[in-house]
């Protein structure tokens, strides 16, 4: 089971939320014993909040537990939500992404459209050894730093830079903004957040963090209100649609020698995500559906966490899907991109992303920098300099004694192009992205309400997005001598994606 309404080890310390009770109507109807225990039950419900509320509400001292529970309230009570937690870098975040789609349109919720976290803000771990935060742990980490990113005026949505406008026109899915689904969430004024006055920031913030913890599930799911996913890709791999498959156990389980050094003693089964968690299921009930971490990844013959690549029991999640397989950058981004290649390097070029420092790829310079070599001689000896658009982690100033070095010195033969986050053409689009604020302006939900306008108005992020990775993306996907990749990168991968579908050579995705 994997409902909480109560938590034993929690509910002594915080239980804010109590379950609504049911004004009945026919209580009068009932014999006065009962009248009378239920009277005595009441009395004893609010002694025991009384004695709470010193510590478990002290956050914001004006809240009640009923003013509490209005942080479930949204406009439209029929709408649902789903929320999950992404992590790690952008490109990881953006697989998530597709796979919140994908989640979204099978179980008909509109998806809260989450910020772009900063690079390694929040870490899953590793599923394949086990080792990974836990859901609600997770999703507390990404509401809290999606509080910090407003705080601090850096919030970009991920719909700021990946264009889902067509998926929204043609109602594959709903979404609505993640800041637009909080101040209704919480109940709050997100304006005032923006509005540099410390007093009213402060109390904001503190209401805002204490209803993250209610939505991130901290003390268990809430009736009707919130479901908060616990399945994770320890012990859940979710399908759809393929008969008798829900409850198998997956062919990928914990291996002896793991059960017995860590002592665990998960069992991973797969599961029908629309059987589990869709009409009819203990979850459909509650307005908020949460996810943790819903970061998949081929492993050993199967999927990490969810297994649906196609679906041809539903044609329309298999259109959906064939959609989601690419998603393109808004247009300010690739224009910007096809820009730098036709201006600035002006002539056909070779790419090279070479991810050189992060993590694991501290340690395969070799193999990265002899996959550029070979394919630089694999072009041939040509009499003009070849041109190479350069994308790497390594500074410059650091280039020296490694083959980038001998490249970056042989002026006669190469010709490197580069770009940074402070060239103007890159200064430019970020401009451009914050005004066009695709993210809170794409026909999402709640036009009727007013909370967007006023988002819109006082919380234009004070800092600009960093446009440079989706511009060099976009640049290597025009590179018409080819592409040279760091294995195991997403970064690579996108990239590869983006050249299939043509995203340099199409005019109809940068028209608006
Ligand atoms: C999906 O949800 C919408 C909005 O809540 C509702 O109007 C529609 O009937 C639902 N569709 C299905 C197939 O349940
Ligand atoms: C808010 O205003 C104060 C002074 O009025 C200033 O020192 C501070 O940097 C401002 N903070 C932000 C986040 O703009
Ligand atoms: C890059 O160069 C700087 C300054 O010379 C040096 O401090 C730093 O350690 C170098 N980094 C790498 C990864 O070589």
């Amino acid at each position: 089971m994997y409902l909480f309404n109560f938590n034993p080890n929690r509910s002594t310390t915080t239980r804010p939320w109590p379950t609504k009770r049911p004004s009945s109507s026919s209580s009068s109807q009932r014999s006065p014993l009962l009248f009378i225990t239920v009277l005595f039950c009441a009395f004893i419900f609010f002694l025991y909040y009384q004695s709470l509320s010193p510590t478990s509400l002290s956050l914001s001292s004006s809240k009640t537990p009923h003013s509490l529970q209005n942080q479930c309230r949204i406009p439209s009570p029929r709408e649902k939500f789903l929320w999950y937690a992404p992590h790690s870098g952008f490109s990881n975040q953006l697989s998530e992404f597709k796979n919140a789609l994908l989640m979204a349109a099978i179980l008909n919720r509109t998806l809260i459209v989450p910020p772009i976290l900063d690079h390694h803000a929040v870490a899953l771990g590793s599923c394949p050894k086990f080792r990974v935060s836990a859901p609600a742990e997770i999703r507390a980490s990404v509401w809290d730093h999606a509080v910090e990113l407003i705080r601090s005026g850096r919030y970009v949505s991920m719909a700021d830079i990946v264009d889902i406008s067509s998926l929204v026109s043609s109602s594959f899915i709903r979404a609505i903004d993640f800041r637009v689904f909080a101040s209704q969430w919480c109940n709050l004024n997100l304006e005032g957040i923006c509005v540099n006055e410390s007093d009213k920031q402060s109390s904001l913030l503190d209401s805002l963090k204490q209803c993250g913890s209610l939505l991130a599930g901290l003390d268990g799911s809430v009736s009707k209100c919130l479901y908060a996913v616990n399945e994770d890709c320890r012990t859940t791999v979710w399908t759809y649609k393929n008969d008798n498959e829900d409850g198998t156990l997956d062919s990928f389980q914990p291996d002896e020698q793991l059960k017995k050094k860590k002592k665990i003693s998960y069992v991973r089964r797969r599961r029908d995500v629309y059987k589990n968690l869709g009409p009819d299921s203990e979850a459909d009930s509650a307005t908020l559906l949460a996810f943790g971490s819903i970061f998949t990844s081929p492993y050993k013959g199967s999927e990490l966490y969810i297994d649906i690549h196609e679906s041809p029991r539903d044609q329309r999640i298999q259109k959906l899907i064939e959609k989601i397989e690419f998603l393109p950058f808004v247009p300010e981004v690739i224009s910007a991109g096809k820009r730098f290649a036709r201006e600035t390097i002006q002539a056909p070029f070779l790419c090279a992303q070479l991810r050189l420092l992060d993590g694991q790829f501290k340690n395969h310079w070799k193999t990265t920098l002899l996959g550029l070599k070979q394919k630089i001689e694999s072009l041939g000896q040509s009499s003009h300099p070849t041109h190479i658009f350069v994308m790497t982690d390594l500074p410059e100033a650091n280039w020296t004694g490694s083959y980038l070095g001998d490249l970056a010195g042989d002026s006669h033969q190469f010709k490197l192009h580069l770009l940074k986050g402070t060239d103007e053409l890159v200064m430019q689009t970020a401009r451009a992205l914050a005004v066009a604020n695709h993210g809170l302006s794409s026909g999402f939900l709640s036009k009727s309400s007013d909370g967007d306008s006023k988002i819109q108005k006082h919380c234009r992020p004070s800092t600009l997005a960093d446009a440079l990775l989706y511009i060099e993306e976009t640049v290597c996907s025009c590179a018409s001598l080819g592409f040279v990749g760091t294995l195991g990168s997403t970064i690579a991968e996108s990239i590869e994606l983006m050249r299939k579908f043509g995203v340099c050579s199409s005019s109809t995705r940068t028209a608006l």
